[in-house]
């Protein structure tokens, strides 16, 4: 069934204590609204509308920037989850397929759940998300006879015996797009919050004699986000889940709960995660990548048989090709390590290639930046850039090239050649001794003078 998405994002999010909108908060690296959409998104849908409202600009610029197919439909005043979806209305009108409703706070609805929905969708005309609430608080109360969903109580509007089910309401929701918003258009507001509450429509519905079911999913995926220690559970919930999916999927982690992964990390198998490894977004390990212990990596890719760390980065841009090292406290940044090329201590590689088989010995620097434009250095196969070179960009070393340690490199180095760029040394023969017993000579005498 064709579907489309409409995902609720305007609520202001009051118990985050934040400037920040709160379906921009981060887990993973992520806004939790980009959790919510990549879910959806596991349904191809027609249509994906935000809902925004609170921090409108600051949400559809994310929104945009994940999918920018994305469609917004702005809710001025927040009147309650109802009308937050009746917003979405215009950019639907005609659709024949069906509407999904997710909530931007809640990240983590698998995409089995969603699948499972569908496929309910076919037997019944509305379909909502529940959960057995180990502690049911604040949710809405699904009240239903057998199969069938009589109808949705809010937690402000039930009575005592409506409280005590356990049986809770996530707030996603599937029905055709044109049944949505014809039931939509009969909410009204008469409850404790004066709210339009989507949750009505289930009434609504079974009234007219349409059929509405419930489908229970696992407690963790309905997890919502209201305030900062739900959002720092929802971080280790997420990352304990990843831990687990790396392990399963053959990745060695010899201390899974010290590495910290990106929403979208992907690793091969027989890779090999040392202890407490930080990964930002956009990270690709091949098959056999080794990161030892303490590095940090963010959008980069590493090939099979690689070796990075311990204590390296690798920043946007770091490409390492097979067996390339990348050693300790080293930085990589937009950079093409061909492979077998080493880096090995202590260097910064920004805005450069290095060839096949290369060796940049310690404390090499690329300059790539001359206070206002950056420049690239370009560093050819099997070459040997000799310790605490400096190498100022643009600037090119040729294959088979070495460059003598100490060097500054301001001028291209032909294939095969040596560039030395350094000050001459001079011997000066017993200038050394002379030199210490005047200076010890110097000290006696102050000593004494102290004394
Ligand atoms: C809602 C449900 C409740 C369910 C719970 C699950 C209703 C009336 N109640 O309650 O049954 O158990 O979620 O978490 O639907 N939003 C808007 N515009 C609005 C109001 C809300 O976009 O005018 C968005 C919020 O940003 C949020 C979502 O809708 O993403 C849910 O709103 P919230 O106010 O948190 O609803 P709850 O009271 O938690
Ligand atoms: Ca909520």
């Amino acid at each position: 069934m064709p579907t489309s998405l409409i995902i609720l994002a305007a609520g202001q999010g009051t118990r985050m204590k934040s400037d920040l909108p709160k379906v921009l908060h981060p887990i993973a690296g992520a806004p939790m609204l980009i959790h919510a959409m990549r879910a959806g998104a596991a349904l191809t849908p027609d249509h994906t509308i935000v809902v925004t409202g609170h921090g409108a600009d600051a949400v559809e610029a994310a929104a945009r920037a994940y999918d920018d197919t994305v469609q917004i439909a702005h809710q001025a005043e927040q009147k309650g989850t109802g009308h937050a979806v009746a917003q979405a209305a215009p950019l639907l009108k005609g659709y024949t397929g069906d509407a999904l409703v997710l909530y931007g706070d809640t990240p983590f609805i698998s995409e089995e759940t969603l699948t499972r929905m569908a496929e309910a969708r076919r037997h019944h005309d509305l379909v909502v998300l529940g959960f057995e609430a180990t502690d049911p608080g604040r949710y809405g109360r699904l009240k239903m006879t057998g199969e069938t969903l009589e109808r949705i109580v809010e937690f402000k509007d039930a009575d005592a015996a409506t409280r005590a089910i356990t049986f809770c309401n996530s707030g996603v929701v599937a029905a055709a797009s044109e049944t949505l918003f014809d039931l939509i258009g009969e909410l009204g507001n008469d409850n404790a919050s004066g709210e339009y509450y989507l949750t009505d429509i289930v009434e609504i519905a079974r009234a007219k004699g349409l059929s509405a079911t419930a489908i229970a999913c696992d407690e963790a995926e309905t997890m919502g986000i209201n305030s900062r220690p739900e959002l720092a559970r929802a971080e280790a919930a997420f990352q304990d889940r990843k831990r687990l999916e790396m392990l399963e999927t053959g990745v060695t982690l010899p201390a899974p709960e010290t590495v910290h992964f990106a929403f979208d990390t992907v690793v091969g198998r027989d890779a090999v995660i040392e202890q407490n490894v930080v990964f930002g977004p956009d990270v690709t390990l091949e098959s056999g990548a080794h990161v030892r212990a303490f590095s940090h990596l963010e959008g980069c890719h590493v090939s099979r048989g690689a070796v990075v760390g311990p204590y390296a980065r690798l920043r946007p841009g770091a490409e390492l090709a097979e067996n390339a090292r990348i050693g300790n406290f080293v930085e990589v940044k937009n950079a093409a390590i061909a492979e077998g090329a080493k880096v090995n201590h202590l260097s910064y590689i920004g805005d450069a290639t290095l060839g096949e088989g290369t060796n940049v010995g310690a404390g090499t620097i690329t300059c790539n930046y001359d206070g206002v434009m950056k420049h690239h250095t370009t560093v050819g196969a099997r070459a040997f850039i000799g310790s605490n070179t400096m190498l100022v960009a643009p600037v090119t070393v040729g294959d088979e090239a070495m460059t003598a340690s100490g060097s500054v490199i301001t001028k291209d180095v032909p294939d095969g050649a040596l560039a030395v760029a350094r000050g001459i040394q001079v011997n000066k023969p017993g200038l050394a001794r002379k030199l210490f017993e005047m200076l010890k000579a110097k000290k006696t005498k102050k000593d004494q003078g102290a004394a």
